[in-house]
């Protein structure tokens, strides 16, 4: 197949008064990425090269949200909301020299596939002019109703100017249509207001092609693949959908889920093989985890990589910049942040680790702390290979202890210790013979 460009244009341009937000819309997040992230991402996994997104007045944050998800997206301002194909029309300067494939998405239908849209571009590709993306569903009343005869899309059909006939068609428009580039101005132009709306509806060009003897299809989608979110509820709705498929996912490459339904990943999950997780364990945006780990319960990651072989929990968090190398243990109520843990050392037990590095095969004791934050800036602890940290130990940064260094328990650490060195601090406990009994004793009386 010869090379085929490709713009898409995003309708964003509403604020979704129903949400009950100060936030636009399209900027809740699903899986971790705001809803206009998920459906550019889609866009720049189909090919998508450049993304015109419409948006109302104010709407810079959407704007960014989407051009971190894809590098060439430019925003068309709708000051009027006049419908769907005055949406398209916002980015008109965009289509006067249009690409081969013009894709329509709408910001508020996060879980749709790159391979769907893929799946409408060869249709472009095979020849015809209009591809919409339908889907069945048990629940059409919302939904414009896609009208076919002998087999050929006809028409698209808004609920409300449906006939009694039309009302009971259960094949609907997902609201996503694909066109070729180069007659589509002209379509769009050719749409009027004449429905029960007033408005200038996307889905006449479908009719209007058809009467130009252009080709027109549907194809088809799950339903799963199109819900859109106008509401919290349909929020938590597609949020179920996404981390059901994720988890579906990773069960399929290989990854033990012991309670499926309790496990949360973001968009962006990176899974090896053979990976077992127990139940309740979250994962926030940008974590990678290696082959052959075991997560126990409860646990929660953010910006974290955990290298091969690592076991981690029951009760452990990583934070951003937590990079655990192979066979790292990290286990409960850890809280790892910016910090590498190199191969082989183990943080076991109630411990903070921030901006810090923990040295191969080093041992770090119950309830060591990196104390790197004087309430201004941040420092570095950095912990030499094989080094020994005893229990309850504050390592007061910039810290630096040495390879095979010791460092005794309880101690309060504000010097450099040297490579095989020990160092501790101790007060000597004073020690009063018999005193507990005589003190029990004692008591015993008075309470008499
Ligand atoms: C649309 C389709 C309908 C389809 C349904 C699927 C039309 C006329 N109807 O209906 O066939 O079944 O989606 O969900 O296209 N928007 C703008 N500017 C506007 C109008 C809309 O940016 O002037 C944006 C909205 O923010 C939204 C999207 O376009 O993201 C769809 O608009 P909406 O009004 O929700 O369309 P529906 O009536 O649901
Ligand atoms: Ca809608």
């Amino acid at each position: 197949m010869t090379h085929r460009s490709c713009q898409a244009i995003i309708l964003a341009a509403g604020h979704g008064t129903r949400m009950k937000s100060k936030t636009p819309k399209v900027l809740h997040k699903v899986a971790g990425l705001s809803m206009v992230g998920h459906v550019a991402r889609a866009a720049k996994d189909a090919g998508v090269e450049e993304v015109a997104l419409i948006v109302g007045p104010d709407m810079e944050p959407v704007l960014k949200d989407a051009q971190r998800m894809h590098p060439n997206v430019v925003a068309c301002e709708q000051t009027e909301r006049l419908g769907t194909a005055h949406a398209v029309l916002a980015a008109r300067d965009h289509l006067i020299d249009a690409k081969d494939d013009v894709i329509v998405l709408f910001g508020d239908t996060p879980l749709l596939r790159s391979e769907t849209i893929a799946a409408m571009r060869e249709k472009l590709a095979a020849g015809y002019d209009v591809v919409v993306l339908g889907f069945r569903t048990d629940t059409p009343e919302p939904y414009g109703r896609l009208l076919e005869k002998d087999g050929n899309l006809v028409a698209i059909r808004e609920a409300k100017d449906c006939t009694e006939e039309e009302f009971k068609v259960s094949f609907c428009n997902g609201g996503i249509m694909g066109f070729a580039g180069a007659g589509l101005l002209d379509l769009l132009d050719s749409i009027e207001t004449n429905n029960a709306q007033g408005e200038y509806y996307l889905t006449d060009a479908v009719e209007i092609a058809n009467a130009r003897g252009l080709k027109v299809t549907a194809i088809e989608a799950d339903e799963s693949e199109l819900q859109g979110v106008n509401s919290r509820a349909h929020l938590a709705r597609v949020e179920a959908t996404f981390q059901q498929r994720a988890r579906e996912e990773a069960m399929a490459g290989g990854v033990t889920l012991v309670a499926p339904e309790t496990v949360f990943f973001s968009y962006d999950t990176k899974l090896g093989q053979d990976i077992t997780i127990e139940p309740n364990v979250i994962f926030a945006p940008g974590v990678t985890v290696g082959d052959d780990v075991t997560i126990l319960a409860n646990c929660y990651f953010e910006g974290a990589v955990i290298g091969e072989g690592c076991a981690i929990g029951p009760y452990a968090r990583l934070r951003p910049g937590a990079v655990l190398e192979k066979k790292a243990k990290v286990g409960n109520f850890v809280e790892i942040k910016k910090a590498i843990v190199e191969e082989g050392a183990k943080v076991n037990h109630l411990s903070y680790i921030g901006d810090a590095r923990v040295g191969a095969k080093a041992n770090i004791g119950a309830g060591t702390i990196t104390c790197n934050y004087d309430g201004f800036n941040k420092f570095k602890t950095d912990i030499g290979k094989g080094a020994f940290i005893g229990s309850n130990t504050a390592l007061v940064a910039p810290a630096t202890i040495g390879d095979g260094a010791i460092i005794g328990a309880g101690s309060v650490i504000t010097d450099p210790v040297n490579p095989d060195d020990l160092a501790f601090t101790r007060s000597r406990p004073i020690v009063k013979a018999g005193w507990a009994a005589a003190f029990r004793e004692k008591k015993k009386k008075e309470n008499k």
